[in-house]
């Protein structure tokens, strides 16, 4: 996507948001269901898969490196997978379109299968970190062929045909990294380790074990976890229900906290608790979110939620809370502009790798519309003061968290809010600006 095809819009403010709606499957768990049936001799089946640009990206690199992935319904995937380390050697380049997690889980689970791999991507894609992946996979004995500089994409990578098990310590709290090492460990005899400062998002562990494998899982810390996994294990071909995305129902959630009148039910939202910092935070900044029935989905809690349309006041989120909510800081921004008083985000400092540097773009998206932003070192602060006076026009950097967050500044701004290019949102949540035009937003 460049400017020549972007897709501009316009959000106003108009009636209430009103009316149940769902929004589609968690990221995070398609991209690893997809890669770990790949990794699973036999047919495994997924349902609820996310079908965003994205995952979609993942689907055709596992066929590339030689799984049999077929679309057979709605949201409905079926994969014969080739097994640990049985990747086939891939004909051409593998492309990542704009997703971080996928290349980095997809060169984890590569570089134990003992073929050379290049790995390609957006123009955001290519600009992101990829160094903190390459790290502990080169102890790992996988080899880098050829990078850009500093470890970024393009990047050729050669498995190792027989990879060392390692104990690794992030050095920043990443669920990407993580999984990485963890399926790269999969075709490493004995033991691979890692040990987590801050517990992070904790679904390649489970969807592991959902596929067999044995992990043992230990607190480490005050806050952190010690996660070993068997190597070379004997994974089995499993059915993985993918529940809806948090990270996706942010939106129109703080958009039914803003718009005033609104009241709305956001049906069988994930509320993982390495998920919920964003529901944490709303309500401690006074927005009423109730649960109103909590049931099991594909192995996680999901809660139907009501939310109806409050008066919300600034709070300080502290850096602690980040893992749990590390893509809701954009939404969570707008939130904060609508508060009384002051938010100061804390320990922010991952947001400058992400899509875009989202700290700036985040800053940027308030500044354009009347709010008053600052950044100190690592840490947002937005002043908020009870409205906010939009009029401006908002740079979205290939980000899709800044367009949907923008978008919802809109249907509450005093002036309508125009967003340079919408057509990012569709690498994460397809059908989104649909769902909130059901919902009763004006958006052209
Ligand atoms: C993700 C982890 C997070 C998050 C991303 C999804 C995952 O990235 O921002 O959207 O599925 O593991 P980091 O691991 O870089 O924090």
């Amino acid at each position: 996507m460049n400017a020549a095809n972007s897709t501009p819009l316009t959000a106003r403010r108009g009636g209430p948001l009103q009316g149940r709606t769902r929004v589609p499957g968690d990221k995070s768990i398609s991209h690893r269901a997809l890669i770990l049936g790949a990794l699973t001799v036999g047919e495994s089946t997924i349902t609820g898969l996310l079908e965003g640009e994205d995952v979609l990206h993942t689907a055709a690199a596992m066929r590339a490196l030689g799984a049999r992935v077929e679309r057979t319904g709605e949201h409905a995937w079926r994969i014969h997978g080739v097994g640990v380390g049985g990747f086939a050697q891939a004909s051409g380049p593998l492309d990542f379109g704009n997703s971080g997690t996928g290349v980095r889980l997809a060169i984890g689970a590569a570089a134990g299968s003992p073929v050379t791999t290049t790995f390609i991507g957006d123009a955001s894609l290519s600009g992101r970190p990829m160094r903190r992946v390459l790290d502990p996979l080169e102890r790992m004995g996988a080899r880098v062929i050829e990078a850009a500089g500093d470890g970024r994409l393009p990047l050729t990578i050669q498995g190792a045909a027989d990879p060392v098990p390692i104990v690794y310590e992030p050095p920043v709290p990443s669920a990407q990294l993580k999984s990485a090492v963890l399926l790269a460990g999969l075709a490493a005899p004995g033991e691979t380790t890692v040990i987590e400062a801050e517990a992070t998002r904790d679904h390649t562990e489970k969807l592991l074990k959902h596929f067999g494998a044995k992990l043992s899982i230990k607190s480490h810390g005050e806050h952190g976890r010690r996660i070993t996994l068997q190597g070379q294990p004997e994974l089995e071909p499993a059915n993985v229900v993918v529940p809806t995305d948090p990270s996706s129902a942010a939106f129109p959630m703080v958009a039914g906290l803003l718009v005033p009148g609104s009241d709305l039910i956001l049906e069988a939202v994930m509320t993982n608790p390495l998920r919920t910092g964003l529901l944490t935070t709303l309500r401690e900044m006074g927005a009423a979110i109730e649960a109103v029935a909590t049931r099991d989905d594909g192995g996680e809690e999901v809660a139907d939620l009501r939310v109806t349309a409050s008066k919300l006041k600034g709070v300080d989120v502290p850096a602690g809370r980040a893992p749990s909510m590390i893509d809701e800081y954009p939404i969570l921004a707008v939130a904060a502009a609508f508060a009384e008083g002051t938010t100061r985000m804390r320990g922010l400092k991952e947001l400058r790798v992400k899509e875009s540097d989202r700290l700036e773009a985040t800053a940027a998206m308030l500044r354009a519309n009347g709010v008053t932003v600052e950044i100190d070192g690592d840490d947002l602060l937005v002043h908020g003061k009870g409205n906010v006076a939009g009029g401006g026009e908002v740079a979205t950097h290939m980000d899709h968290r800044i367009a949907m967050a923008a978008v919802v500044m809109g249907l509450a701004a005093d002036n309508p809010v125009r967003i340079d290019d919408v057509g990012f949102i569709a690498t994460s949540f397809p059908g989104f600006v649909e769902l909130m035009r059901a919902l009763g937003a004006d958006l052209s």
